[in-house]
């Protein structure tokens, strides 16, 4: 496996929990490299249901060594109920099981309340955060400003930190017509928190560049999707960090020579939680998936917007990250369609396009051509060979390789593990 960079290649929600936990099993390090406590990684172990928001989903397996790294924004109040909440599963997290970057910023209760004033203010036009104070937290981090987790382990230093950044936060929400935060609490809280994690926290890039020099297996895990990344999205639609394959660098330490692969993430149909454009959206697929209790968000439970196939926007994820190879998730969820559609080119204001364009506004204007392709009709979540696929089924998804660019790695027909075809 040497290292491999797992991203997803839609807006997220591409099933990428699922993936990474199969990936793991040929791991010795499990790495987050950005967001925060917006993801929601749905793992079903032995039956049992885990989501994991910050913590990576290697904690399931024994023996696996679990990193966030610096590019993260950790909010550390959550991280430790999900801590508790692994160990109350009977998940052993520790010191050798779970490093936490020194250099990660941390989310303080400010940032909660200004991305949800922000979004209020915004009106018709919000981007419909998750409301996990992430944007605030990456503006501070770009603005000088933030706090990180050694300056959180350090009680004084962060103390003194902290009232200043309290000063000028309340001010601002003050002006929003919110209210002011106690510095008494928050500092109250930060410290119970520091004190568990104080542990956990260390140089994770001496710690992965060293597993490197030992010949480690690597998996970096990503958060969000393509179209959700702060440069290459459908900006202002996105979240606040790179999702794409250059984050895992950055946000780690490992240097881009050192990365063997990219798996590229995708659901064998779209969907996308929150607002910006979504041009194969599609409100008979969105009924069709809800109600087989399909496509509600794991962070914030919210229906998910749903489409046709979009080959045009993977094609585009597969440039950008230099996808080698793809995994495509939830091809169950079309058993019962008779025809499926695919996304061959855009087309707006007279034009046809290619590729995603860079401005959201035409991105929503632009109407999708599409294929037909015959749906197969038979259920395929017990399929364990790609052999066994349906005709049908094998050729749809050969139909995606072909117009994304990309070979087909893994096929997967349900959230088991043992629902993961592994394509030859
Ligand atoms: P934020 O990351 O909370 O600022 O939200 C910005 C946008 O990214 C919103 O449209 C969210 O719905 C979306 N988003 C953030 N995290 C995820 C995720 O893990 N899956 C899918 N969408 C996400």
């Amino acid at each position: 496996m040497a290292t491999t960079i797992l991203v997803g290649a839609q807006w997220g929600d591409e099933g990428k929990g699922k993936i990474i936990d199969v990936l793991t099993e040929s791991a010795d390090l499990v790495v987050r490299t950005q967001g925060g406590n917006n993801a929601g990684h749905t793992v079903i172990l032995k039956g049992v249901k885990y989501v994991l928001h910050l913590v990576p989903s290697g904690i399931l397996h024994q023996g696996k060594v679990c990193v966030v790294g610096n590019g993260v924004v950790v909010d550390p109040i959550s991280l430790c109920e999900e801590i508790d909440g692994l160990e109350k599963l009977g998940i052993k997290v520790t010191p050798q099981n779970l490093a936490l970057s020194e250099t990660a910023h941390v989310v303080f209760p400010y940032h909660r309340e200004l991305d949800a004033q922000r979004e209020v203010l915004k009106g018709r036009q919000k981007i419909g955060t998750t409301k996990r104070g992430i944007g605030p937290a990456y503006g501070d981090k770009a603005a000088r400003v933030g706090l990180r987790l050694l300056d959180l382990v350090q009680p004084e230093r962060f103390a003194a930190a902290l009232k200043t950044r309290i000063k000028e936060n309340n001010e601002v929400l003050k002006a929003f017509g919110a209210k002011p935060l106690s510095y008494k609490k928050v500092l109250a809280d930060y410290q119970a928190a520091a004190e568990r994690l104080k542990p956990f926290v260390t140089n994770t890039v001496v710690l992965l560049n060293q597993a490197l020099r030992q010949k480690k297996n690597i998996l970096f895990e990503g958060a969000q999707g393509t179209f959700l990344d702060i440069d290459h999205g459908t900006y202002p639609y996105v979240t606040s960090s790179n999702t794409t394959a250059g984050g895992a660098c950055t946000g780690s330490g490992v240097p881009p020579n050192r990365m063997d692969r990219v798996v590229g993430v995708m659901k064998a149909y779209t969907t996308r939680v929150g607002e910006g454009p979504l041009p194969t959206e599609n409100a008979e697929i969105a009924d069709m998936l809800h109600a087989m209790g399909r496509e509600f968000g794991a962070t914030t439970g919210r229906p998910r917007r749903c489409g046709w196939f979009d080959a045009v926007a993977v094609r585009h994820a597969v440039m950008v990250n230099g996808i080698d190879e793809l995994a495509v998730t939830n091809i169950d969820g079309l058993d019962t369609l008779e025809t499926l559609k695919v996304c061959v080119a855009y087309r707006a204001a007279g034009r046809q396009y290619d590729y995603v364009p860079s401005d959201a506004a035409l991105l929503a204007q632009c109407e999708p051509v599409y294929v037909e392709l015959p749906g197969w009709r038979q259920p395929t979540s017990a399929v364990k060979r790609w052999k066994d696929l349906p005709a049908k089924t094998r050729a749809y998804l050969k139909a995606l390789s072909d117009l994304t660019g990309a070979p087909i790695g893994i096929a997967s027909v349900g959230p088991g593990r043992e629902q993961t075809i592994f394509v030859k």
